[in-house]
Parts: C-alpha cells; structure tokens; sequence
C-alpha cells in the first residue's frame, strides 16, 4: 500500500520558523544521502544540526558489521558538533529512506531522541522531518519525546 496515500502535498507543523532556513537545512540533509554507509539496511539517513548561532553540522548513519556501532545520522551531527565545543542547538534536519529514496519521512529513533533531550530545550527546540524538498513537518521535541528525562532531573 502507498503510505503516502491521501496525504496532503505539504503537510507543516510550523513552529515559526523561517521556510528559507527550513528549505536551506532539507538541502543540506539530503546532500548527506550520498554520504550515508548503510552496507546492510540499504536505509540512508542524512541529517543537519543548527546551532543557536547559526553554524550548521552535518552527519549521516555509519553502519558496522557488528551491526551494534551503527550509529545514526542525528547521532553522527550532534557528536561532531559536541566534540567541537558546541552545546546549544536551534534545530535538526533529518531526511532518509531505503537506498536515499526519501518517500516517507525518516522519524529519529529513541535513541536519537534521547541525545537531543541531552543538549536541547525540550520546548524550542526544533525537529524538521522531510520527505521531499517541498514535503515536510517540524515538531518540538517535547512533541517527540514527551515526559523526557533529561539533565534537569538529575539537578
Ligand atoms: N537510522 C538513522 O540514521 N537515524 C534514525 O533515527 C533511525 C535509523 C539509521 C540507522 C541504520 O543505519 C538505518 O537507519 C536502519 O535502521
């Protein structure tokens, strides 16, 4: 069955944010496709982290033998940028689909969600989803992992 099927051509959940920036974020998640090693799944992911003060980090999933390491596109962006010094992010792009063929939109994991809650605001931060450069939704990602734990339980 076509999961696509009566959807809308543009579905939004905007949170007030720029469309150029959102436009601009798609691109640069989908320019990660190529870079996506998914030797065993053939499901590439590309993703794009912005921080508070606009510098973008980019990351696709690396996929391991031992199927364990694999580490997902999210995960790849916020460890750059972590690794970098950087500790405050506006917004995540993620884009994927089985062989980079983006026809549905690639939802981040638990444990991608988990991460975010490490370093993000629950309530502003913003998780654009797209499954095409024109087809997209933005979420919070309280919306996405309501009732989180995070760093300030443990305050
Ligand atoms: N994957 C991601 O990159 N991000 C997610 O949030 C979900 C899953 C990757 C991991 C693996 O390489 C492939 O998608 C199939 O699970």
């Amino acid at each position: 069955m076509d999961s696509r099927a009566g959807r809308a051509k543009v579905i939004r959940r905007c949170h007030r944010m720029d469309e150029k920036l959102i436009k601009e974020m798609i691109e640069l998640a989908i320019g990660q496709l190529k870079f996506a090693y998914a030797p065993y799944s053939d499901y590439k992911v590309g993703a794009v982290l912005r921080t508070k003060e606009g510098k973008f980090y980019t990351g696709c999933n690396i996929e391991n033998a031992a199927f364990t390491p694999t580490n997902c596109a999210e995960r790849t962006a916020f460890f750059k940028a972590v690794s970098e010094g950087e500790r405050n992010f506006s917004a995540i792009c993620i884009v994927g689909g089985k062989d980079g063929i983006l026809d549905d939109y690639a939802y981040p994991c638990g444990v991608c969600r988990q991460v975010m809650m490490e370093f993000c605001d629950p309530d502003t931060f913003r998780i654009i989803l797209a499954s095409g450069r024109e087809e997209y939704e933005v979420y919070t990602l309280k919306e996405l992992l309501p009732g989180g734990f995070g760093p300030a339980n443990l305050s």
